[in-house]
């Protein structure tokens, strides 16, 4: 995660400096599993934040195109009587809260977060950001690299959610190279049934991943989103479906 900050300077990732008068409290501090980087938890009356460093990787006032994330892979894959539906990583929980309520209760969520505490604190401050995600029965929690899963899965899953803090920057060395570059996108494909999407938020655009996407086989769109409802920085969101 460390590189993965350090790259992000704008959209989601602000930098904070000087910001407000109201200062935030600390709730608790962690150390990325991999990178030891610290992450915390601050609180500012209702509103949260997660932070690596002075990079702010999440705010509760804006969820909006984490949301939309889940509701433009549902889309894809409505209809489906029983979906398998893998979401990584869970932050807040918004995106995994979405795709609860868009799917019907047939529906199977495998939530995969890399960071003990970030479970810790959705079972405990943030749990109600996400109505409690992590407490519906259709939910399955795994702690560990959502790469691994992917790796391991075939014709599994209708659908893959991926908001893991990174997009597919090109970078020559990004932390979540396993993920975005070719041989990750093909294990996506693999992990995928015919007609299941792909999802991938980003803090902005990348005018290689939709050709990459589509190299390994994905029929592939992009889609410009808000940061909030109605405003805020602008993302990038792509779906990307398996069409044999
Ligand atoms: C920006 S947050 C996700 C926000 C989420 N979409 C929401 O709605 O609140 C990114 C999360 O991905 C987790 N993460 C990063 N890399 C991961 C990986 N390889 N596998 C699983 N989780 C990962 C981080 O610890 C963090 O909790």
């Amino acid at each position: 995660m460390a590189q993965r900050s350090a790259h992000f300077h704008s959209g989601r990732f602000a930098v904070l400096r000087g910001m407000g008068v109201t200062p935030w409290t600390l709730v608790e501090s962690t150390r990325v599993p991999g990178s030891g980087e610290e992450m915390r938890l601050l609180q500012r009356g209702a509103d949260f934040s997660i932070r690596l460093g002075n990079i702010e990787l999440m705010n509760s006032r804006a969820h909006s195109s984490e949301e939309q994330l889940a509701a433009l892979a549902c889309a894809k894959i409505a209809g489906r009587p029983s979906p398998r539906c893998l979401v990584a990583g869970l932050g807040m929980g918004y995106t995994l809260r979405a795709a609860l309520d868009l799917l019907g209760p047939q529906a199977r969520f495998t939530i995969a977060e890399l960071v003990p505490a970030v479970i810790a604190w959705n079972r405990g401050p943030l749990a109600g950001l996400s109505g409690h995600a992590l407490t519906d029965a259709r939910v399955d929690l795994v702690e560990g690299d959502v790469a691994d899963l992917i790796a391991s899965a075939r014709s599994t899953y209708d659908a893959i959610l991926l908001d893991v803090d990174d997009g597919p920057e090109d970078r020559p060395h990004g932390a979540t190279d396993h993920l975005f570059k070719e041989p990750g996108l093909r294990a996506a494909h693999a992990a995928l049934r015919i007609g299941g999407v792909f999802a991938v938020w980003s803090p902005g655009p990348n005018t290689n991943f939709a050709p990459r996407l589509r190299k390994v086989g994905f029929a592939a769109e992009e889609h410009r989103v808000r940061a909030a409802t109605g405003g805020g920085s602008r993302h990038v969101i792509w779906t990307a479906v398996r069409t044999s």
